[in-house]
């Protein structure tokens, strides 16, 4: 069995390959352009490259599209996004360094040549930069404008991240022609919370899982605002109303700012980006999960750094938060399959999933229960923890009520090494009131000792009257992307067995609660090699 070594955080400092930065889809193709160290596996030199693909599971590398080579850009082209202005013309813009201090500016950039099916030159015309920080803006904290948005009253908007003093701000800025831009008197939203980096603001559909066009404010709709927030490198968002007249938005009151907010992953992915995807009527929001293990490992792999799975998003029913779920392209990696039925998960059971590839693998499982009676009640020093905190405490192994139950990926064949993800509940005060999570647990994913091997939790909205939940994994050698209850918590975690690599991994379910749990269905499939970069 595993023995929990600590971990050593490393500090998050690699992203030769970073985030995703204006994700759009052009004229049949979609584009990926990401954060870039071209001399090395640790952040820095950064320039834009640029990936096409026409399903966003295949992709074809290019030429870094951006990159220093303007007096308003010259120490680094960060972050930023793509609008497709009236008549089809792509626009990007982004954050330019423009001294050895990080002063930030915003720049745009357009296609040199439109009917270049992969848009593969960009040009930074000298009209640049487009907005300064300006009077009271922080020029080292001002950065990452989203998508534009186009107003009734003719104007574009967008938001530039930023911070004063310790509240995140997004800052507001309207155009006529996109050329010239004023900053609005007030921020669309700020909040105590400390710098705002990557932020997104979109319409979502209150009534359908199709996505909307950035612009749409009509109609039975919300509105989106997520901020990547640098203090604990975690993203946050919350539901609310845009009150467009007055250019504010407000979260609602089930929604709240800060680190007690909302998720899109409470694992290892930040600095994400959404996009409508016009072809299918569907947003889709990438992320980025960074490496955990060393830096020295980093420069001896020559990378660092991956995009996850685009996860199509959208409204959940009851309009409180975000589901999301794997685009349905990557079905088409899905090789051999296997299957279980009605399987039961007695107290201390371990089922192998066996004839799959589990180093590589799609899993979906569902699973039931009879009663929720045995759910431990929650302990009162678990109050003042978060789901994380409980989640290291009480571990997968720990015997549990209802839970835990779950699979075991990545794991050796005798358990010296896996990566537990699973659900743990636990019966509130009221005694009617359960509250469940999804866990992922870090601590036996490797035996290498030197890693940073965080455990991640997020609790589960889950309405309970079928007794029934479901878990959806993506296996991928260092990485798993798990989303509970059909995408409304959802966990990603890079870890690094030494053991339970390639053909030497397995998979299993296993529950460690005393309340029989039933597989009511699991399908794994082997996943095939895209074409990659
Ligand atoms: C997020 C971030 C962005 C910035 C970029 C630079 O991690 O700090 O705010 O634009 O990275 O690479």
């Amino acid at each position: 069995m595993c023995v929990s070594t600590g971990y050593v955080h490393d500090d998050y400092g690699n992203q030769s390959i970073g985030h995703p930065e204006g994700p759009m889809y052009y004229n049949g193709i979609y584009h990926l352009f990401y954060q870039y160290n071209p001399k090395g596996a640790v952040w820095g030199n950064i320039v834009w490259a640029h990936s096409v693909s026409t399903d966003m599971i295949n992709w074809k590398p290019l030429d870094p599209a951006i990159y220093p080579s303007k007096p308003f850009d010259r120490y680094g082209c960060w972050s930023g996004s793509a609008t497709i202005l009236p008549g089809n013309r792509p626009i990007i813009l982004y954050t330019g360094i423009v001294d050895p201090n990080n002063t930030q500016v915003q720049n745009y950039a357009v296609p040199a040549n439109y009917s270049d099916p992969y848009l593969q030159k960009w040009v930074k015309p000298d009209n640049n930069p487009l907005v300064f920080p300006g009077v009271g803006v922080n020029g080292t904290a001002f950065r990452d404008p989203t998508t534009a948005w186009w107003g009734p009253d003719g104007h574009w908007r967008i938001i530039v991240g930023s911070r004063r003093k310790h509240r995140g701000m997004a800052y507001l800025y309207r155009s006529r022609d996109f050329m010239s831009w004023a900053k609005a008197q007030h921020p669309l939203h700020s909040a105590k919370t400390g710098m705002w980096e990557c932020p997104d603001f979109y319409p979502v559909s209150m009534d359908s899982e199709n996505g909307l066009e950035t612009s749409v404010m009509k109609g039975n709709i919300k509105h989106v605002l997520k901020v990547s927030l640098d203090l604990t490198r975690y993203e946050y968002y919350t539901v609310g109303t845009y009150f467009h007249e007055k250019d504010r938005y407000v979260p609602d009151n089930t929604s709240v700012d800060g680190l007690a907010g909302l998720r899109y992953d409470y694992g290892n992915f930040y600095a994400s980006k959404t996009f409508f995807d016009a072809s299918k009527n569907r947003r889709i929001l990438w992320g980025w999960a960074n490496e955990s293990d060393t830096a020295s490992e980093d420069v001896n792999k020559g990378w660092a750094g991956i995009q996850t799975i685009p996860r199509k998003v959208w409204l959940d029913k009851s309009g409180k938060q975000l589901l999301q779920w794997p685009i349905e392209e990557l079905e088409t990696l899905r090789g051999k399959n296997v299957h279980l039925n009605n399987q039961q998960l007695n107290l201390g059971d371990h089922v192998e999933i066996k004839g799959i590839a589990a180093a590589q693998a799609d899993v979906e499982v569902s699973f039931s229960f009879a009663s929720l009676d045995n759910a431990e009640p929650f302990d009162p020093s678990w109050a003042d923890m978060d789901a994380q905190q409980v989640c290291s405490h009480m571990g997968s192994t720990v015997t549990g009520g209802l839970g835990p139950f779950g699979l075991l990926t990545l794991a050796s064949a005798h358990l010296e090494e896996y990566t537990p993800v699973f659900f743990r509940f636990s019966r509130l005060k009221t005694s009617t009131w359960f509250s469940c999570a999804l866990m992922l647990q870090g601590m036996c994913s490797s035996l290498k000792k030197e890693l940073y091997k965080p455990s991640f939790s997020g609790f589960v909205d889950v309405d309970l009257t079928d007794k029934k939940l479901s878990l959806r994994s993506l296996i991928d050698h260092s990485v798993v992307e798990s989303f509970g209850a059909g995408g409304k918590t959802c966990i990603t975690s890079r870890v690094y067995p030494t053991l339970a690599v390639l053909g030497d991994s397995h998979l299993f379910a296993f529950n460690n609660g005393t309340e029989t749990i039933t597989i009511e269905k699991l399908n794994a499939w082997s996943m095939n090699n895209p074409l990659m970069n």
